[in-house]
């Protein structure tokens, strides 16, 4: 029997997939105000979770599908209906979930839509979907935006960016990312911790790529990670754990983590110096702030908070210079978008302008608060050169006391300015890379 409307995972979903879609928040708020946290059984909290993100990976594709299953659009008061047939399209086209109860659940959901008339509607849509599921394929086949399930205007920019890698990119995006984290090495070392990971019957491998991570072979909740309270992990990509390496830490400086939230960066740098450089963690959101609290306390670092605006520093700063500095900078999040599926609805082409400048703002800000010979290492999680090295082309013709440093490592694209790490390669995320120095 279908649950009620407010215990009903299904409905959950196909709401926060609505939320996303329509009123553009991001897919944690949108499971939030759905009603996730009124799912009493775990496994209902995954399969609400699943399905929204699901949903949200094959939306462009599944709203091709939708079209060509329905004679016309569904009017705007029957958006809940659309919402609902998407997400049982996702769960028909995208998983093994046995197709008779996605059927006949989705069906009788119509009843906690009051909309006890389309029951036929629905029922006629999801059956003539199966009917013709293999013609319905190859027509979507025909339409790049469907094909790969990613927006025209962002499928364009990855194609004139990354003329031979885009359709692996878009495949990339299009799948789950691994579970990584990183071993705080202050409280533990990667093989104890992988052992530790072993006796609870975690499977895990060492990532080749960061001295700290681990790569877990399947997802796996906090909760089961061996002393995750205490400290001895945190959940990170490992394309993020490079930032403490590439900033060439030396004893006893002073490093700025510009945009620090939630720290995860922060931390590491801690981690990787064995708490002997001094870190200033700056931060323009106050909720995003606490955050940082929370995790140094849970890592037991010692690291200076500041709320303020990394591109006003005189508000904040007292004219402190640093030895180093991470600039990871607001982005696109392009290069997460495998972890992050509803920034394909959330992102607009404009966006893209309007992040480079102020990413191009941020270091122009910054710089003065380098030191001579001091290295500042811009980072985002973009894979769109136009946040990436165009950006750094530009500081450096304007900024003449910058030069680039090369980061001379065995993966990721070595670009005209800095190094572009693509999602997927070594199970990384989409990260990028550029060191300059204060001559
Ligand atoms: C990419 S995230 C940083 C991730 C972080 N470095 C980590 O590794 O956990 C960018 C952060 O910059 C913050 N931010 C945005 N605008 C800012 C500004 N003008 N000044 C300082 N921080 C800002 C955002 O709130 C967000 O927390």
């Amino acid at each position: 029997m279908t649950k009620s409307s407010t215990t009903s995972p299904r409905l959950v979903a196909c709401r926060a997939v609505q939320f996303v879609a329509d009123k553009g928040l991001n897919s944690e708020r949108a499971l939030t105000v759905a009603g996730i946290n009124n799912l009493n059984d775990v496994r209902d909290i995954s399969f609400a979770r699943s399905v929204c993100l699901g949903t949200l990976r094959w939306y462009h594709q599944q709203e091709v599908l939708l079209s060509l299953l329905l004679d016309k659009p569904l009017q705007n008061k029957n958006r809940d209906l659309h919402f609902l047939l998407l997400t049982a399209l996702f769960q028909l086209s995208k998983t093994d979930i046995a197709r008779h109860g996605v059927v006949s659940e989705t069906v009788n959901l119509v009843h906690a839509l009051k909309k006890k008339w389309a029951k036929g509607l629905v029922n006629g849509v999801l059956r003539s979907y199966l009917r013709q599921a293999a013609a319905l394929e190859i027509k979507l086949k025909k339409s790049p935006v469907a094909d790969t399930s990613h927006p025209d205007w962002l499928l364009k920019l990855l194609q004139t960016a990354w003329p031979y890698q885009w359709r692996d990119i878009t495949e990339e995006n299009n799948k789950q990312a691994p579970m990584s984290l990183r071993v705080n090495t202050l409280r533990t070392s990667r093989d104890e911790y992988l052992d530790m990971l072993g006796s609870v019957n975690i499977d895990a491998s060492c990532s080749p790529i960061s001295a700290s991570a681990i790569i877990l072979k399947s997802p796996c909740s906090i909760d089961k990670l061996p002393g995750f309270d205490k400290g001895l992990v945190s959940i990170q990509d490992v394309a993020p754990q490079l930032a403490a390496g590439f900033l060439d830490l030396q004893n006893n400086q002073h490093v700025l983590d510009a945009c620090a939230a939630p720290g995860g960066k922060a931390a590491h740098i801690m981690e990787a110096s064995a708490g002997k450089v001094k870190l200033t963690a700056l931060e323009l959101d106050p909720q995003r702030l606490l955050r940082i609290t929370d995790n140094m306390q849970r890592l037991g670092h010692k690291v200076e908070i500041i709320e303020g605006d990394a591109s006003s520093p005189e508000s904040w700063s007292s004219g402190q210079k640093y030895d180093r500095i991470l600039l990871d900078a607001p982005c696109s999040g392009s290069g997460v978008i495998r972890r992050h599926p509803d920034i394909k609805l959330l992102r607009r082409a404009s966006d893209i302008k309007q992040l480079a400048d102020q990413q191009l703002r941020f270091l122009h800000a910054l710089w003065p608060l380098l030191k001579d010979n001091g290295k500042l290492l811009y980072a985002t999680c973009s894979i769109l050169p136009q946040e990436n090295e165009n950006v750094i082309h530009c500081f450096l013709s304007e900024e003449e006391t910058a030069k680039e440093r090369e980061l001379d490592v065995n993966y990721g694209q070595s670009r005209q300015h800095g190094l572009q790490i693509l999602p997927g390669e070594h199970q990384m995320d989409g990260f990028f890379y550029a060191c300059l120095q204060k001559n």
